[in-house]
């Protein structure tokens, strides 16, 4: 199976998974308890149709969105995710430069493995830094100080993970960072040598947000242990507004579900609130982005910027959240599995065919532009 036999998520899922290590692909792949909020994040989409209108003499095509101050050349973007280099030896790299290719944002993890001043002196397309607040107060200060002074358009903070989602997988497989694993997982790193030997030939594993101020000590750092050790669970309202004040520019929330928390997002001075269950990997159960819009767009639709996440695999996805009046459609692992399939070619390669298809689907659907399609075309 190569690149050009991909020609959508499931191909690239499939050919990452034949190229991954069993306890990576599984961290990408795994969500939380039972994954049910995961699957549903998909399957959402899936119980409400979508309504042509015909006869529209339907020439160009207009995807371009203006969201959180940015103007983007396609209605979707990049959602943050940590460790990309760890999927693919070119990580972030290859991501912002896929992003800037098709004229879209992308976001820089905390927990990225490219610094974000690397990233923003190579391109000049919005890029979003999404960011933890931890228990250190200096850190989230210092951490926003460099975020402005590399000169970071959007502060995405992320809301959704005061605590380590319970990832079972990850608890099978020995998963966390730098590596300790169980001997099973072992095992699966050992059958898969062309990753090992293209990850030891490459730059060291690091954590550039993040290791000036965190003593990684050379101790394996769990994902759940970053989040239950550094992550500060009492974080709360007027915490969130001194930090707002302080950016002074667009910033929003990532991992808001409730309708009222997105008007109070708004009192305080965001500028946008990302609807997610961060793909599932937190809180199972968790109502999915996409069947919150509705009601978080009547409630606070009018007072700030309403983008989503979750499950996103198809452009009919992406035109049903449009539709339903999300002003952008962030993707997460429909870029990892391309990056971790094959590099920056893979992840061009899922933005072209997303473009493709949301291009096609809308020439479908008798729009012209983002702006016509509404909720009329929705049952
Ligand atoms: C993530 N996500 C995430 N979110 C965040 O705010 N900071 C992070 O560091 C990460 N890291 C991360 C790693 C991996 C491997 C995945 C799959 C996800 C969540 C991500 O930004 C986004 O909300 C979801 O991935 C969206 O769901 P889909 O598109 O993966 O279904
Ligand atoms: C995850 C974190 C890092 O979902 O956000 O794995």
């Amino acid at each position: 199976m190569r690149l050009q036999d991909c020609h959508n998520f499931h191909d690239f899922r499939e050919l990452a998974r034949r190229r991954l290590p069993g306890p990576i692909f599984n961290y990408i792949d795994g969500a939380a308890d039972d994954e049910v909020t995961h699957r549903k994040n998909t399957s959402s989409f899936e119980n409400v149709d979508l309504v042509p209108s015909i006869l529209n003499g339907v020439r160009d095509i207009d995807l371009s969105v203006t969201v959180l101050g940015q103007k983007l050349d396609l209605p979707i973007y990049c959602s943050p995710t940590a460790l990309q280099r760890l999927f693919h030896h070119q990580g972030e790299r290859a991501v912002a430069a896929a992003a800037a290719k098709f004229g879209t944002m992308f976001g820089v993890s905390s927990l990225g493995t490219v610094s974000l001043e690397d990233l923003r002196k190579k391109h000049d397309n919005p890029q979003v830094y999404q960011f933890y607040f931890h228990k250190d107060r200096g850190l989230n200060r210092a951490m926003m100080q460099r975020a402005k002074e590399a000169g970071v358009n959007v502060m995405m903070l992320t809301v959704d993970s005061i605590t380590g989602g319970n990832r079972e997988r990850d608890l099978r497989t020995g998963f966390s960072i730098p590596f300790k694993l169980t001997l099973g997982g072992m095992i699966q790193f050992a059958i898969k040598p062309a990753w090992g030997l293209n990850y030891v030939c490459h730059e060291r594993f690091r954590l550039p947000q993040l290791e000036e101020h965190i003593d990684m000590g050379g101790g394996a750092l769990s994902i759940g242990r970053y989040f239950t050790e550094m992550l500060d669970p009492t974080m709360n309202w007027d915490d969130v507004a001194e930090m707002v004040q302080e950016w002074g520019g667009e910033y929003c929330l990532k991992g808001v579900i409730s309708a009222e928390d997105a008007a109070t997002a708004a009192s305080i001075g965001c500028t946008g609130v990302v609807l997610s269950n961060h793909g599932g990997r937190q809180l199972d159960g968790s109502r999915t982005a996409f069947d919150q819009l509705g009601e978080v767009l009547d409630t606070a639709g009018d007072k700030l910027d309403v983008l989503m996440d979750g499950g996103v695999q198809r452009g009919t996805h992406v035109l049903k959240a449009l539709s339903m009046g999300a002003k952008a459609v962030g993707i997460g692992r429909g870029y990892l599995y391309p990056l971790a399939a094959a590099g920056q070619p893979g992840v061009e390669r899922a933005l072209e065919l997303m473009k493709a298809e949301i291009e096609r689907d809308m020439r479908l659907m008798g729009a012209s532009s983002v702006s016509e399609l509404s909720r009329n075309n929705l049952r």
